[in-house]
């Protein structure tokens, strides 16, 4: 990365708390902040509004080309099908390009950025400052997803949450195309046992040390 921008990379599996701690990240460290998610949601709900079947690689690659990542809003997009969806067009080798592209432009713009998402550390921002693989026991983040629903009166199975997010997890774990993956040079931060508090602090524990040594 260039010396005046600085990058930092969160990537992990669906429900692994990325966003939140991305987001925060971001606020302690005066960084922008892209929820590259955000932008597959958007290609998905296009198709999706559009009756198009989501394999319809022209009409993904032109939806993703209309992305604008700073419209992408995270009220409308946030539904569990759409996120499914998302995680579908994501292997559209055509799609990936067009949305890289903008997520790389977004990361230059000063002071730098702090990007979420399942590729940042390996294909998006190879040269990120610092690069955090965020996880968690599958069974605690469907928890944690349950949970969130619930409080805000859903009503939804345990094992349903469960099932989603293992099958996302293989979709995103093993698709030919960026795969879902700790970067070599990847910092492992297992949250499984933590609440997003301590995630956060043992994130800022490694981000000051690798600043340091910029
Ligand atoms: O992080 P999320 O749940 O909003 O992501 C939705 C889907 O988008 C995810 O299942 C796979 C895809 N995605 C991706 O392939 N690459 C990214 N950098 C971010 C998301």
């Amino acid at each position: 990365m260039q010396q005046d921008v600085i990058t930092i990379a969160i990537d992990g599996p669906a429900a692994s708390g990325k966003g939140t701690l991305a987001r925060r990240i971001a606020q302690r460290y005066g960084l922008n902040h892209l929820d590259t998610g955000l932008s597959y949601r958007a290609v998905a709900k296009a198709l999706l509004d559009a009756g198009q079947p989501l394999e319809d690689e022209e009409a993904a690659v032109a939806a993703a080309k209309a992305v604008d990542l700073s419209k992408a809003d995270p009220e409308v997009l946030s539904a569990n099908e759409i996120g499914e969806a998302a995680s579908k067009v994501a292997v559209i080798s055509a799609v990936r390009r067009v949305l890289v592209e903008k997520q790389r432009a977004f990361a230059q713009t000063p002071p730098g950025a702090v990007l979420d998402g399942r590729d940042i550390g390996t294909v998006v921002c190879p040269d990120a400052d610092v690069k955090i693989y965020l996880t968690a026991d599958a069974k605690v983040r469907a928890e944690r997803r349950w949970r969130e629903i619930v409080a805000k009166g859903g009503n939804v199975e345990f094992a349903a949450i469960l099932a989603d997010i293992e099958q996302r997890d293989r979709r995103d774990m093993n698709r030919v195309d960026s795969p879902l993956k700790p970067a070599d040079d990847a910092h492992l931060l297992d949250s499984s046992k933590m609440d997003i508090d301590s995630a956060f602090l043992a994130a800022c524990g490694i981000i000051d040390n690798a600043l340091a040594s910029r």
